[in-house]
């Protein structure tokens, strides 16, 4: 399944996609590759991106708006805040033909 064109994801910006019920989105980390992960927190299942730029934290950290839990965007890792340890849900992707693609179907908890 194709997510999206690889040119529409700049560093330090996120993009979002539509993922059968549910949303994705994806980041490029520090060394500039691509992780997409479930757009649901695991906090309160809000959305972490919604789409209104303010994803990226100078940190480097990214940024749930609904109540400020932090995580890594190389690993999805809860950093700090309501998150307490649970990381994002990542999902598995790869780069081909100019695009990013899902590697495998979503695993719903
Ligand atoms: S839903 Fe993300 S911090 Fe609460």
């Amino acid at each position: 399944m194709k997510l999206f064109e690889l040119a529409d994801l700049r560093p330090r910006e996120s993009l979002r996609f539509p993922l059968g019920r549910f949303e994705g989105f994806a980041v490029r980390d520090a060394s500039g590759g691509i992780r997409a992960y479930l757009n649901v927190c695991p906090h309160r299942a809000q959305p972490v991106d919604i789409g209104d730029g303010r994803l990226w934290l100078t940190s480097g950290e990214i940024e749930c708006q609904a109540h400020g839990a932090r995580f890594d965007p190389a690993t999805g890792a809860c950093t700090g805040g309501p998150c307490l340890g649970r990381g994002l849900t990542r999902l598995g992707i790869e780069e081909r033909d100019g695009a990013v693609w899902l590697l495998e179907p979503l695993q719903y908890r």
